[in-house]
């Protein structure tokens, strides 16, 4: 199969802004700028460590505020985690990251967001200080891109010229390892020539387990390569946090009085002392580790999966310490890979040209780590890189769905972070696929449609059978388009191949009820169920006309031609029942009634060119005419005042084609979201 001729640049969605989930469109004063940054782009949460859907810290810096330190940094659903940084200068102490009121406390010069990088510039009396929080995206590199590990580095010059003493000093806690915070943990400290490495687990492990968003059977890591002037300590927060303020240095002795996560804190401190310094001649790079094994209960045999680094054979036999070192001596060549994928996200988006002064290549930057941070696996042996799966989970809010929905793998979440793993790396979502495929293919599963997702309890795996008829309609197209755009993006046919006769029957129900559905919900409103939705039609339609070249690269002309056929004639119907005018129903006869027709964002990537310019313009003009509030236009005409940044981010990309006025009002729109307070 030939990859596709040309298609505008991807447009990456998925974020926390994007994926937040629903938005409610209330009128917000404009932010006020507080501190200079690039582009003038001031994102409410800042990514700080994002790798997987359990290493996933940001921190939010509301208006007023100019500093790292007036909160702490959270999981994306608030989470806590104790996570702090102290530099002292000539004797004083200095907090640049999380809380402690009673230090002078750096205060932000400007900020940068890039795809894989949040840099901060941070003045601390007579020094600059430049902390990056970096999570690397490895988009070459399989092995690499499944270890979730994140880096936290510190460098600084002075502002006077002169020489002063510089003491910096990290801790995190052990609020990685639990929701709740009164459960037991256990810790220990390794010093190796290499490097020093805290790590922190419960004490009774809970496999497959989840509390508030946090898994219960990781190990935290906490680490530094064994550098020049280095000193660690693990104890009570504040016995080791005066210990640095007052000494600016660590005692190297280690507590070894397990105890709950909130008894007296315990922390895992790193610091260095750098000496009478006008400037670091390298960055003090810390390490941060959420390691699970296995990873998930996979399928009806419940297999168990194994992250996929264990399956490289430069792992074989290793432990995650070793993986931790590796990962430690990797911090330089991984900064190199990083500059290049930054610059090449920063090229492709600003090529296109889209929103006022880079917003677009703004929102990609916000978007991307999260949209990477996805849980790769192998075979439990280990030693099997060969079948290899992906699970996602949503780390947004879910309105409509309610609250921190931890379904596995969720088809429409998928739908939505499909385009940012296309252009990222299209075997990724070839992964992601194959999890959701294999599962449905087996015995254990007998419906004729797709599965909404793999289960609902991340990071439980074990599939869902149930007859979920309403929302049928919707997953089977979003599969059928997904499955496709990865065979075109990536040419890797494999999964046509087996699982050509699942998709097939997925189109033959789709066919039989493309034009009419019946009672069906959308993911975007579960709590209606309508029949004749101009827009679950329409993703049908294109899904039938997906199946048609899918068959044309099964090499079987007769199915594609009665697909094509079907979605032809179903595409004709479909522009005589919804449209009017000026605009397109979002139920056929209901001439009051509108909805964000972005699956015409698959009709243009796909080219199945089913429905013709007379429809994109007429959603060109909906957009045109619609009374949004300032971040966007509303779902559909039942959803009141909600919308969805990924869903407009589809429509602008739909009409990249058609009207580049409307496509840089919905990405500023989406923008306008993304800075508000
Ligand atoms: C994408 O990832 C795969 C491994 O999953 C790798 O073999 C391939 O080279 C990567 N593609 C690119 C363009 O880097
Ligand atoms: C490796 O995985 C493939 C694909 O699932 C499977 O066919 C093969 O039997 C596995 N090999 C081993 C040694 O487990
Ligand atoms: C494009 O949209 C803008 C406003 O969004 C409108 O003023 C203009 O007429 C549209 N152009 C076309 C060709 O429809």
């Amino acid at each position: 199969m030939s990859p596709p001729s040309k298609f505008t640049f991807f447009k990456p969605l998925l974020s926390r802004i994007l994926l937040i989930g629903f938005f409610f469109l209330t009128f917000q004063s404009l932010v006020q700028t507080q501190f200079t940054s690039d582009q003038n782009f001031l994102p409410l949460s800042y990514p700080l460590a994002i790798r997987s859907p359990y290493l996933n810290a940001w921190q939010s810096i509301p208006t007023g505020i100019t500093s790292l330190t007036h909160d702490w940094p959270i999981h994306w659903n608030d989470q806590i985690f104790g996570w702090i940084g102290f530099v002292r200068i000539d004797g004083v102490p200095w907090i640049w990251l999380g809380k402690d009121s009673e230090k002078k406390i750096a205060t932000i010069q400007s900020s940068k967001v890039t795809p894989t990088r949040s840099v901060f510039t941070l003045s601390a009396g007579n020094m600059a200080l430049t902390i990056t929080f970096f999570s690397p995206i490895e988009t070459e590199d399989l092995t690499r891109q499944s270890i979730p590990f994140s880096y936290l580095s510190f460098e600084c010059h002075s502002n006077d010229g002169v020489e002063h003493e510089v003491d910096v000093y990290t801790d995190t806690t052990a609020e990685w390892i639990s929701g709740d915070r009164s459960n037991f943990a256990n810790w220990t400290t390794n010093v190796t020539g290499a490097a020093v490495i805290h790590s922190a687990t419960r004490e009774a492990r809970q496999a497959m387990v989840e509390t508030s968003g946090i898994a219960e059977d990781a190990t935290v890591y906490y680490a530094m390569a064994n550098v020049d002037g280095i000193t660690y300590q693990s104890g009570g927060a504040t016995d080791v946090r005066d210990q640095f303020s007052n000494q600016g240095s660590l005692n190297n002795q280690t507590d070894s009085n397990f105890r709950a996560i909130n008894n007296k804190f315990v922390v895992f401190g790193i610091a260095v002392n750098l000496g009478r310094i006008v400037s670091t001649s390298q960055p003090v790079v810390w390490g941060l580790g959420l390691f699970r094994d296995p990873i998930t209960t996979y399928g009806s045999d419940s297999e168990s999966r194994r992250p996929y680094f264990f399956s490289d054979p430069q792992f074989a036999g290793k432990s995650v310490q070793d993986v931790v070192e590796f990962s430690l001596e990797d911090y330089s060549t991984a900064v190199q890979r990083a500059n290049q994928l930054d610059d090449k996200i920063q090229a492709d988006s600003k090529e296109l040209s889209l929103g006022d002064g880079g917003q677009y290549y703004n929102l990609v930057a916000m978007a991307a780590r999260q949209a990477a941070a996805i849980d790769i696996t192998c075979q439990d042996n280990g030693t099997n890189g060969t079948d290899i799966k992906a699970f996602l989970r949503n780390t947004g809010f879910d309105t409509f769905m309610c609250c921190h929905s931890r379904s596995v793998s969720d088809v429409s979440t998928l739908y939505a972070n499909f385009p940012a793993l296309l252009y990222l790396n299209s075997s990724w979502g070839g992964y992601l696929l194959d999890s959701l495929l294999q599962y449905q293919s087996s015995p254990s599963y007998g419906n004729r449609y797709a599965a909404p997702n793999l289960g609902s309890s991340y990071p439980l795996a074990l599939g869902n059978a149930r007859d979920t008829t309403p929302e049928s309609m919707e997953d089977t197209a979003n599969m059928l388009v997904m499955v496709l755009a990865h065979a075109r993006i990536s040419g890797d046919g494999s999964l046509i191949e087996k699982y050509y006769n699942l998709l097939k029957k997925w189109a033959d129900y789709l066919a039989a009820n493309a034009v009419h559905p019946k009672n069906q919900v959308s993911a975007d409103n579960l709590a209606t169920s309508v029949s004749d939705s101009s827009k679950i039609a329409m993703k049908a339609i294109i899904g039938v006309g997906a199946m048609a070249q899918i068959s044309r690269a099964f090499s079987n002309s007769e199915d594609e031609m009665n697909y094509q056929s079907n979605a032809i004639m179903s595409a004709t119907q479909w522009k005589s029942l919804a449209l009017s005018a000026e605009s397109i129903k979002s139920t056929y006869g209901d001439t009051d009634s509108y909805a964000l027709m972005y699956d015409l964002y698959a009709d243009l990537l796909l080219g199945t060119g089913l429905f013709d310019q007379d429809v994109y313009n007429a959603q060109s003009a909906m957009i045109q005419s619609a009374t949004g509030g300032q971040f966007g236009i509303p779902i559909d005409s039942n959803s009141g005042r909600l919308t969805r940044s990924s869903w407009l981010m589809l429509v602008a990309g739909s009409l990249s084609k058609t009207n580049n006025t409307t496509e840089n009002q919905l990405i500023n729109s989406i923008f306008t979201r993304c800075v508000a307070r």
